[in-house]
């Protein structure tokens, strides 16, 4: 997709607000928590709930989901590579903002292409970025199939599914992973939450 180009007749204009203070008001520094994974690797289950947990014990927090954003922000968007990579862009720009704005935001995209993910955390690169693998194999997630893709993708009704004729870059390295081959979905959202408790420290400091 071609991007617009940015005119010289931009100007940016900065906020009154310094990063320490909108964190002392928000409560958390504002932060990116990037899931990557393939579909029914738990991305989506383990966000909302990760949401729900960190807004209850006092975070600003918002999930970002795949299926959602393509019903709306996103709804020009297939999944060719082409449209996938400006899915993974406008959800990276818009992440950023939200990190900005002194909240935690959660992504939840397969986000398949290394390139992207490092241009996701390029983009908030004002606050913190965290590369977060869900990381089930495929024939855990085929096996799941929740939404019955993985069999319409066998059944070529569905082309250009990530793991099976599209492909899935694995991080190389993450910030954490998540093994949800491998263990319950409480013992990945323990996992998730440590993680957010020691290095998103609440704020209360100006
Ligand atoms: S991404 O590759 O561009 O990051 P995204 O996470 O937004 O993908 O969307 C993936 C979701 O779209 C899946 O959870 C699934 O429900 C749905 N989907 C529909 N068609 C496909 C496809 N060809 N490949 C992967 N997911 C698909």
């Amino acid at each position: 997709m071609k991007l617009p180009f940015n005119t010289p007749n931009l100007t940016s204009v900065s906020h009154h607000v310094t990063q320490a203070e909108r964190a002392h008001y928000m409560g958390a520094q504002g932060a990116v928590l990037w899931f990557t994974g393939l579909s029914a690797s738990g991305k989506s289950s383990l966000a909302m709930a990760l949401e729900a947990h960190l807004l209850r014990s006092g975070y600003a927090c918002y999930t970002l989901d795949g299926d959602n954003v393509r019903k709306g922000l996103n709804a020009n968007l297939g999944f060719s590579e082409e449209d996938r990579t400006e899915n993974i862009r406008r959800v990276s720009e818009v992440a950023a903002l939200f990190a900005d704005a002194g909240m935690i935001c959660i992504t939840a995209f397969i986000s398949p292409y290394r390139e992207g993910r490092a241009r996701a955390r390029a983009a908030a690169s004002n606050t913190s970025f965290h590369e977060i693998y869900i990381a089930a194999d495929l024939a855990t997630c085929e096996k799941r199939d929740p939404k019955g893709l993985y069999r319409k993708a066998r059944a070529r009704e569905i082309l250009d599914f990530t793991g099976i004729d599209a492909p899935y870059e694995p991080p190389l390295n993450p910030d954490l992973v998540i093994d949800t081959a491998n263990q319950t979905f409480e013992q990945s959202l323990s996992q998730l939450v440590e993680y957010v408790v020691e290095h998103i420290p609440v704020r209360t400091a100006r």
